[in-house]
């Protein structure tokens, strides 16, 4: 008898213990509790994505805890600690640089909390720290840029680099992409890159500087949308045309961006999917579940020349 009631205790604070979300799964009613760790809200697209995932965890029943990093690495990590403190189900992030994530990723792991990386990647050898990565791949981005370049090129050609975000994955992988990818003309030369923290006042100042010390700038390539519009201010206040005078490609395709293509002041677009959400809630529910999902999800995206943006702008959702 006392041996039927010391079994059915240990059942019962078993239960409870998996209940609590450490690492068993959703609470008694079913509902998952999520802590995203978001990167702030420095562009056009930081903003959709934001939304996306808002409104996906709205949609698919999944309790949302949210935290905006201002694009500090600390802010995130102490978001990832408060997480795991509260005991969510799951915790996903979008990393503001790629490398110095192994302690707090250990400590999720430790506490049975599965992390999901969405948008950027991390730079670590222990890829057992998180479940999955849904995401763009960025180095595709920056060879999809490179190759418009190589193709819409006469003669020797002198290019700007507005970089992303100092460590970033997007920064690094799409300055590879491209250098990689132009590096097949002698005719191309990057004669001056520098960061404009993907904002568009970063853009537009760092442009201001190039314009000044650089005396024949015939393209610009800034690694996001926002950078490339704030980089327009800056021509045009020099006195030049933004699409003639000095050709822009860009990566994004946010509303503005494929605006500012429309209005050809921006040559060339490739698109980042912001619209993360509704996949990051279907692969949370799988991991929460125990469920096996792909290691890394690569997010399906295309690219637009000015007469591809006036047909897709009247449907473009962000
Ligand atoms: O990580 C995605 C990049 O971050 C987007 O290209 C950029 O706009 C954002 O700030």
């Amino acid at each position: 008898m006392r041996k039927t009631i010391t079994t059915a205790l240990a059942a019962v604070l078993l239960t409870a213990l998996t209940a609590c979300g450490s690492g068993g799964g959703a609470a008694d009613d079913g509902k998952i509790t999520m802590g995203f760790a978001q990167v702030g809200a420095e562009s056009g697209w930081r903003t959709a994505n934001t939304k996306s995932i808002q409104e996906s965890a709205k949609s698919a029943g999944i309790d949302l805890k949210f935290s905006d990093a201002q694009q500090k690495q600390e802010n995130q990590i102490k978001a990832i600690r408060s997480y795991i403190q509260q005991k969510v189900d799951v915790i996903a992030f979008s990393p503001v640089v790629e490398t110095g994530w192994d302690n707090v990723l250990l400590e999720a792991k430790r506490a049975k909390i599965p992390v999901i990386l969405t948008d950027r990647a991390v730079d670590s050898d222990d890829e057992t720290l998180y479940k999955t990565f849904l995401g763009s791949d960025f180095i595709e981005e920056g060879k999809k840029a490179g190759k418009w370049l190589l193709d819409n090129h006469s003669g020797p050609t002198n290019v700007v680099e507005l970089e992303g975000t100092t460590g970033a994955a997007p920064a690094i992988d799409r300055k590879k992409g491209f250098g990689d990818t132009i590096k097949s003309s002698p005719e191309i030369k990057v004669v001056a890159s520098q960061t404009g923290d993907f904002t568009r006042s970063g853009g537009k100042q760092v442009m201001e500087a190039f314009l000044k010390s650089q005396p024949d700038i015939d393209v610009v390539f800034a690694q996001n949308d926002d950078m490339g519009l704030g980089a327009l201010e800056a021509i045009k206040a020099a006195g030049k045309k933004p699409g003639v005078d000095i050709k822009v490609i860009t990566i994004d395709a946010v509303h503005d961006g494929m605006q500012a293509l429309s209005n050809g002041e921006i040559n060339y677009i490739v698109e980042c999917n912001p619209l993360l959400g509704p996949q990051l809630m279907d692969l949370a529910k799988k991991v929460v579940a125990g469920e096996d999902v792909p290691h890394r999800v690569v997010t399906k995206e295309t690219t637009f020349t000015q007469e591809q943006a006036k047909t897709a702008l009247p449907d473009r959702k962000y």
